[in-house]
């Protein structure tokens, strides 16, 4: 038997949600409608939808039956207390402050730890991450690794930050200039790729001897230690718990947006090590997002958020999401030779869609294209990574060109089986032998003000 089909799948479906998938002029036509945005499609118009693993999740009977139990007290909530306690058994980190979602963490600690014109360095910093930087007038700096930048150059942990380039800006600008340093795990806009633990250590030491705070995007911290397990020496034997205690060690606090890797509908984290820094951003919380004891969460979403931690880190789920993972990969590989980033990152298969289009300008989108046109052919709803989320300079007003111009598809927890990616593999298949050497790509019709890549439109040119 093959590593595919032996695999554990630790779960079975118990309630179903119908899918349909509209005929092909229809596709047609309601992209067309939706200004070649597939952002701008309604769900129930996706056969497949693979836009983000964010908020998609199944839950489980498990995190249902707590949802029961949610105390939806204002003040001093049950719930809050049992996800508090959660978090400091996982994360071994003291002080929790409850929000909405990631970016809403991101919003809080930002506000308090950012001076204009301060640097925040990272490995490619996620673009909500980004905007809220760049809203408390600071900058990013990205520091990841060079191997990042090809899509299938091999490196186990392609996350991984430059010590020596984290250590030239330091120097260049003085670690008074540098708010915080951020590790995005595992990094999303990279591909989903890994951070070694080598890495986390070698960052932290640094950042410490230079009294630098050091943060973590956690939104996917099971996926990395199960790299972690997976491909770094010295972890073999030990268990996803005991490889993230280690990991969350070398913090001094993260942010999460919970709907990742907690597999909550919604919910975010914001953790920290520091006492004084929780009274500083705690009034934050109060106004951005609610009382310290559910900022911005139900009850009930907290108890999901609870129980959906201790089932992102039991191994045979992970071997089985992120095998899964790496299956779509493969199966695009094998059916139609589809340039893909690798090797393939813990929730998505990101394609290389200026390999993809070779012969489509770079100015012209060809990751929003890939989109549209996957959707046409399929049904298939997945997103753009790429030169149009990447966004202006906000400096120059110029386009910012990404190393690599991306085309996601991304995974949702415990939701699709085998046979829906063999579906998408063979409709991706036919989108390369149909469109694969057309030479024009999109241009905007509309680019929206922000995050430019929601509510743009588009058209052929
Ligand atoms: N950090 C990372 C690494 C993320 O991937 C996201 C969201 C956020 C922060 C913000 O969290 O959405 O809860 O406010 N990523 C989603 C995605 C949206 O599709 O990749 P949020």
């Amino acid at each position: 038997m093959s590593e595919r089909t032996r695999r554990v799948i630790p779960f079975k479906a118990k309630v179903i949600e119908p899918i349909f998938l509209p005929p092909r002029d229809k596709r047609e036509e309601l992209i067309t409608k939706a200004g070649l945005n597939v952002f701008r499609l309604e769900s129930s118009d996706v056969y497949i939808d693979l836009l983000t693993d964010s908020g998609t999740g199944a839950i489980s009977i498990n995190q249902q039956s707590q949802m029961m139990l949610g105390d939806e007290s204002y003040a001093g909530s049950r719930s809050f207390r049992k996800l508090e306690k959660q978090v400091r058994e996982i994360f071994d980190l003291p002080l929790i402050l409850p929000v909405h979602q990631g970016r809403a963490a991101e919003r809080v600690l930002n506000s308090a730890m950012v001076k204009p014109h301060q640097l925040v360095p990272g490995n490619t910093h996620f673009d909500t991450t980004k905007e809220h930087i760049e809203y408390a007038r600071g900058r990013c700096v990205d520091v990841t690794i060079e191997e990042s930048s090809s899509s299938n150059l091999y490196h186990p942990f392609k996350g991984n930050l430059d010590v020596g380039k984290l250590a030239d800006v330091v120097e260049k600008y003085g670690p008074k200039a540098i708010a915080y340093v951020l590790i995005t795990i595992t990094c999303n806009s990279g591909g989903g790729q890994p951070v070694s633990m080598a890495n986390i250590k070698a960052v932290s030491e640094l950042c410490r001897s230079q009294n630098i705070p050091i943060y973590f995007d956690a939104a996917r911290f099971a996926e990395n230690a199960y790299f972690i397990k997976a491909r770094e020496d010295g972890f073999q034997d030990k268990s996803i718990r005991e490889i993230v205690l280690e990991m969350f060690q070398y913090a001094d606090g993260f942010t999460m947006s919970s709907k990742k890797d907690a597999i909550s509908p919604m919910g975010g984290l914001l953790v920290l090590r520091d006492k004084e820094l929780y009274e500083q951003l705690k009034p934050f919380t109060i106004l951005f997002e609610g009382y310290i004891t559910y900022g911005g969460m139900s009850g009930l979403m907290m108890e999901s958020l609870a129980q959906g931690l201790q089932e992102v880190v039991d191994y045979t789920y992970l071997n089985y999401r992120i095998g899964q993972v790496a299956d779509l990969g493969q199966m695009l590989k094998e059916k139609a030779d589809i340039p893909i980033v690798e090797p393939v990152g813990g929730h998505a298969v990101f394609i290389d869609c200026r390999k993809f289009f070779p012969r489509v300008p770079e100015d012209q989108y060809p990751s929003q294209l890939l989109c549209v046109e996957i959707y046409k052919e399929g049904g298939i709803r997945v997103v753009e990574i790429g030169s149009c989320l990447a966004g202006r300079n906000p400096d120059t007003g110029e386009n910012i060109r990404p190393n690599l111009d991306l085309c996601r598809l991304t995974v949702p927890r415990r939701v699709y089986t085998l046979e829906h990616f063999q579906y998408v593999s063979d409709v991706i298949a036919a989108v390369k032998k149909k469109h694969g050497q057309v030479d024009r790509g999109l241009k905007f019709e509309y680019e929206s003000p922000g995050i430019r890549i929601f509510d743009s439109t588009f058209s052929y040119v």
